[in-house]
């Protein structure tokens, strides 16, 4: 190994096009059904491999970010070394562009591009199972970064299978609108609500049926959009349902909140400038200037 050697990563958000939170687990988990959707939009880490002793350190450019090991960076690189002891030490650099408690997976995307990293500047010692175990033992969410395209996830998340490539072709490259209002849900407050409510969840069987629909004749358009979070969410957060239906009154949109919130996604494919310029005003003036509204496309064409 050289003595210093670097990789730089995009870290995508990613958004849920289908989340049906279907129960409870014995473990204190939830069982869920999903389609999740990287995004072209995201952080990026830069990785150095230092040969001279000491600890792994992170660094960012947002403040108020933990660059401790309850980041999941940090957590990553030292599940890693218990299964790859690595001489010296590893400096991490992270370019912070996904809002926190957004339901974006930022975090967790962070976690899995630390794995991807140090395999590649490691030259690859872990197999790709021992990679998913990693990724799992650190957030649910994580797995599914460890791909770079669409996919359904199962379990509490960790359970990973390929679209087919009609369905993927329905869906990647597709134009979305990003928007989160200034406040931040937390996941574990979202779950929280949906096991007191004990009825927001959905039937399985149903929700399994509608995605095997879906996928004998994958079209946008007939995409199942689904996410039973939502009522936990807007319950308490009425700025979302509120300007959700204006977005659909208005600009006639399919819109809908990403995993547990805050942040919101539209489908814009095919809006003109002057349009899409009109929804980005509409949604300043709901949630103010400190709303985070970005353009991006589903990844992986
Ligand atoms: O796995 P992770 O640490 O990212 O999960 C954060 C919190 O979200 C958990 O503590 C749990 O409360 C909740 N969760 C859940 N079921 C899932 C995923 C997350 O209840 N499938």
């Amino acid at each position: 190994m050289p003595e210093e050697n670097s990789v730089r990563l995009h870290c995508p958000a990613k958004v849920n096009l289908l989340l049906a939170i279907t129960g409870r687990r014995d473990d204190g988990y939830h069982e869920l059904v999903s389609v999740v959707a990287p995004l072209a939009f995201g952080d990026t880490l830069h990785v150095t491999h230092c040969e001279s002793p000491g600890a792994d350190t992170l660094s960012c450019d947002v403040p108020g970010i933990p660059l401790d090991e309850s980041n999941l960076v940090l957590a990553a690189a030292s599940a890693f070394r218990q299964h790859h002891p690595v001489k010296g030490h590893f400096h991490f650099v992270l370019e912070k562009r996904i809002p926190h408690g957004a339901g974006l997976g930022g975090g967790s995307s962070n976690g899995a591009g630390a794995i991807l990293a140090l395999q590649e500047l490691c030259g690859h010692p872990l197999n790709e199972a021992t990679c998913y175990q990693l990724a799992a033992a650190l957030g649910s969410d994580c797995p599914l970064f460890l791909k770079a395209m669409p996919l359904i996830m199962r379990g509490r998340g960790e359970q990973l299978e390929d679209l087919s490539p009609p369905a993927l072709a329905a869906l990647q490259g597709r134009r979305i609108l990003l928007f989160k209002p200034p406040f931040a849900i937390g996941t574990a407050w979202a779950y929280g609500r949906m096991k007191a409510q004990g009825d927001a969840y959905v039937d399985a069987d149903e929700v399994e049926s509608r995605l095997a629909a879906w996928q004998q004749q994958p079209a946008w358009e007939s995409f199942p959009l689904l996410n039973n979070m939502q009522s936990v969410a807007f319950e308490k957060y009425v700025a979302l349902p509120v300007l959700l239906q204006q977005l659909r009154e208005q600009f006639g949109l399919r819109c809908m909140m990403s995993g547990s919130g805050s942040a919101c996604f539209a489908d814009i494919e095919g809006l003109d400038s002057g349009r899409t310029a009109a929804l980005v005003d509409t949604i300043r003036q709901a949630w103010g200037p400190e709303a985070f509204i970005e353009e991006t496309q589903l990844a992986g064409a």
